[in-house]
């Protein structure tokens, strides 16, 4: 699909674990879909076949070669992409994705694949309009994931490799990208995303947020 059938938006919510994203596309999501745009919340890993199939690999990683794990992921976007994604944006939808392209090149990036390779895999992926990218120090995030979630780590969120995830991610240049001071109250980091939000509806065929 060429970008000039593309009607909608893709915004992307992307950073490493515990840094709030999920509360804040949350929060976005409420906001738009009050004021009557045609918004949709969705997720990667999806709930469908492979997604869960990945949900198997946060209990054990090991138990899958890094190649396939690779795979995997790419297999479920491919699939979210067919069948969710493309069709909304044809239909001129608002999509709020909770972690897309960049995680992959982030998280499998720092088991040692190229991240630059890893892009050019999803090549099939349309390119976000807006990758909201989150960032606290590491330990702030696992922090959270411990103490406020009363979770505990799955095989991703080891403080090691979520360092290099880290680097990763913020080492990524795309135009699309913008990222975001995660340490601050849930308050502050929402209207640091609105003032993301409201330049990249000003320059869409959306009505601009008020
Ligand atoms: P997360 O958003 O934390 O989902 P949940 O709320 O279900 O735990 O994502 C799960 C993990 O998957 C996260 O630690 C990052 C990892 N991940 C990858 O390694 N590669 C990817 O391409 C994606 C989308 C996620």
């Amino acid at each position: 699909m060429g970008d000039n059938d593309k009607k909608g938006l893709l915004i992307v919510f992307e950073g490493t674990d515990g840094t709030g994203k999920s509360t804040q596309l949350q929060l976005l999501y409420n906001i738009l879909h009050d004021k009557g745009y045609p918004v949709i919340a969705t997720r990667e890993p999806t709930d469908g076949k492979y997604g869960r199939k990945i949900r198997e690999l946060y209990i054990n990683r090991k138990n899958y070669s890094h190649e396939e794990e690779l795979e995997l992921f790419l297999a479920d976007r491919r699939e979210h992409v067919d069948k969710l994604l493309n069709p909304a944006l044809k239909r001129g939808e608002i999509i709020l994705c909770d972690r897309y392209f960049l995680s992959t090149a982030a998280y499998q990036g720092a088991i040692g694949f190229d991240p630059e390779t890893i892009l050019s895999r999803n090549s099939f992926a349309p390119d976000p309009d807006l990758a909201l990218l989150f960032q606290t120090p590491v330990n702030v995030g696992i922090t959270r994931i411990i103490s406020d979630r009363g979770d505990t780590l799955n095989d991703f969120e080891q403080n090691e490799s979520l360092e290099k995830v880290a680097e990763i991610f913020s080492g990524i240049d795309r135009p699309y990208i913008k990222t975001i001071d995660a340490t601050g109250s849930i308050e502050s980091v929402h209207q640091a995303v609105m003032g993301h939000i409201a330049t990249l509806f000003a320059n869409s065929s959306f009505l601009p947020l008020n």
